[in-house]
């Protein structure tokens, strides 16, 4: 399976053929600017939250694609109210079955807003099966218990998780969470977009290796295969 970083927490993925992007946020970001969204379509915009830099360019890429945006019941109402009616809603616990695959909506810890301040529901994550994979995406969270029950549930292949500290876990707490959900390979994300939020990258990944699981840090416009 194919994810290309599009940088922050935005991948583009083909699963099953199916064009997949998570949390785009491409156009305001400076690490970004050599990534053109007016050439991105997508079949499903996956949103884990309603913060601006997971829903920038929904609209644009909705707009140039015939996308289905799928999230929680507030972030979904909020863009079906500006006219993107092709919207799915779910809540957190809730599974459902799409054209890439299955995608179960799972806890994260965290908050969620729209960019005019509605209030956006509770954030959450997804747990996908698709492409003969099983992956965690886990949209800004702090490290939780709940994501035991991941592992409980699901024999996981890799994860996607934040790695950038401040706003979200930190390069520590997300080797946590990768020993937790029973992952050895993951693909950082939600770091070095801001000050904020920038890490030292070989430090992160000595961290992650003592944990003995597989740090990747992309570069934005490279594409792995997982
Ligand atoms: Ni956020
Ligand atoms: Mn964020």
């Amino acid at each position: 399976m194919k994810f290309t970083y599009l940088g922050h927490s935005c991948f583009l993925a083909d699963i099953d053929g199916k064009k997949v992007i998570f949390d785009p946020f491409i156009s305001p970001n400076e690490k970004a600017s050599h990534i053109d969204v007016s050439e991105i379509t997508a079949d499903f915009i996956l949103l884990t939250h309603g913060h601006g830099d997971h829903v920038a360019d929904v609209e644009a890429i909705y707009k140039q694609s015939e996308a289905t945006l799928v999230s929680t019941f507030e972030v979904v109402q909020w863009f079906q109210n500006k006219g993107l009616e092709n919207a799915h809603p779910m809540n957190h616990g809730g599974s459902k079955k799409f054209d890439f695959g299955k995608l179960k909506m799972v806890n994260a810890v965290h908050s969620s807003s729209l960019p005019d301040g509605s209030y956006g529901g509770n954030p959450s994550g997804f747990v996908i099966e698709g492409g003969n994979k099983i992956f965690y995406y886990a949209g800004d969270t702090a490290l939780h218990m709940d994501m035991q029950l991941i592992r409980e549930e699901f024999t996981l292949d890799f994860a996607f998780l934040p790695v950038g500290d401040n706003f979200t876990m930190g390069p520590e707490d997300a080797a946590k969470a990768a020993r937790m959900v029973g992952v050895e390979k993951v693909v950082g994300m939600h770091f070095d977009t801001f000050p904020y939020i920038e890490i030292d990258h070989e430090e992160a990944k000595a961290i992650f290796s003592e944990h003995g699981v597989e740090l990747i840090l992309l570069s934005v416009g490279q594409s792995v295969n997982l």
